[in-house]
């Protein structure tokens, strides 16, 4: 069991395990004594593991509703939000109740969203279900849901109250749902912890010998990683809550990555196309001169050997139009993220007229 502290304006823990979700209510009882919880899962998570927290949390007391909605990033959008908004008011939550974000991160997103907009805010647990909700989206607090016009355009900063991790719940996760957290963490290794890296792949190369079985050994080398992504995650966030600055790190493989993402129309997930975009990244700020160090080649090979499928089949004017509309695009600029040294990511603002340029240098094969 591991427990990681987040100093942020409203500090809180979380804490890394197996066997969590049945002893939920002990946890929870850190934060809040019982009263009624809402337990948002989706459609998948819903019929796996909404039982086992139910039951501890009733049997401790607490007024459970359930409240599900359909799976999937196409779903994490405003009707979604507005049909759980009425659930809670049905359910007649107070502000001294609590949301439960029970899933991947498109629940925690979600639910995180409707917790602080919901009475203007009520407090939240997130129960991260998958690796990448696990190693990234669980942790720090931004909420959202898409639009049409691209990811997370409607959301709110608001920290979580705790956030409980039982990686047992890993052994149900899809060899493509492994890829997407191994792509989170793999980004976390780039950003700022070298040494992470080999660990990242381990598990890969593992689950690929096991045929996609999570062995114990695994186990513990999940809840390492899962360890040291939220630290790194943990210490960016504490020095910039609001995303102004050094938090921008955290976007290295999204700029080209949620385009990628939003072209597909959510077919290739958020992580493998995150792993794309890290790439192609790598490779425009070497072209560009933004750094010396030429890391596509090393961040391509490592991403292959997880088994990544890093085809991109959409060209540069596609990728143009859809980053154009992502709220990481300033007026007149964009803040994109490089590989400045192994285990080393910088910043750097350009211009917008600058993005085409920036993209084309991402596509290009050398
Ligand atoms: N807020 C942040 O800081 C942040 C950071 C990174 C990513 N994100 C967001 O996270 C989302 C992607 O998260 P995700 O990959 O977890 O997606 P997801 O929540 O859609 O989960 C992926 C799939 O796994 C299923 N699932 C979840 N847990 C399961 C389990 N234990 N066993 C079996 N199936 C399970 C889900 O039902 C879903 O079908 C994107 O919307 C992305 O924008 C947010
Ligand atoms: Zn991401």
């Amino acid at each position: 069991m591991k427990r990681i502290s987040v100093k942020t304006g409203r500090p809180y823990d979380m804490v890394i395990g197996t066997g969590i979700l049945s002893d939920a209510a002990d946890y929870i009882q850190e934060v809040t004594g019982p009263c009624r919880a809402a337990l948002i899962c989706d459609s998948n998570v819903a019929g796996l593991y909404a039982g086992t927290v139910s039951e501890a949390l009733t049997d401790a007391g607490f007024d459970v509703t359930l409240i599900e909605f359909p799976a999937g990033e196409e779903n994490k959008n405003l009707e979604s939000y507005c049909a759980i908004m009425e659930q809670l008011a049905r359910a007649a939550l107070s502000r001294s109740d609590i949301i439960i974000a029970l899933g991947g991160g498109v629940t925690g997103d979600m639910a995180g969203f409707a917790a602080a907009t919901y009475l203007r805010g009520i407090r939240y647990i997130q129960m991260p279900t998958t690796y990448l909700a696990a190693v990234d989206s669980s942790v720090g607090g931004k909420t959202a849901v898409d639009l049409g016009k691209g990811k997370n355009l409607c959301g709110a900063f608001w920290q979580p109250s705790l956030v409980l991790c039982d990686i047992s719940t890993f052994r149900t996760l899809s060899p493509s749902e492994m890829l997407d957290g191994s792509a989170e963490s793999y980004k976390t290794a780039m950003i700022a912890d070298e040494e992470l890296a080999p660990y990242v792949k381990k598990i890969m190369s593992a689950l690929m010998e096991t045929g996609g079985e999570i062995t114990g050994e695994m186990t513990d080398t999940l809840e390492l990683v899962v360890e040291r992504s939220v630290q790194v995650k943990r210490t960016i966030v504490e020095h910039d809550e609001r995303d102004t600055g050094e938090r921008q790190l955290l976007n290295f493989g999204h700029t080209f990555g949620h385009s990628i993402e939003k072209l597909s129309e959510y077919a290739i997930p958020h992580g493998q196309a995150v792993a794309r975009g890290m790439v192609c990244e790598a490779r425009a700020a070497y072209k560009l001169g933004y750094t010396e160090y030429d890391a596509a080649d090393q961040i391509r090979s490592d991403l292959a050997d997880m088994n990544f499928d890093l085809e991109i089949p959409y060209d540069a004017e596609k990728i143009l139009k859809v980053a154009k509309g992502d709220k990481k695009v300033r007026t007149g600029s964009i803040t994109v993220v490089f590989p400045e040294s192994p285990g080393k990511c910088a910043l750097r603002t350009i211009p917008l007229d600058d993005l085409q340029q920036y993209i084309e240098a991402g596509l290009s094969q050398q």
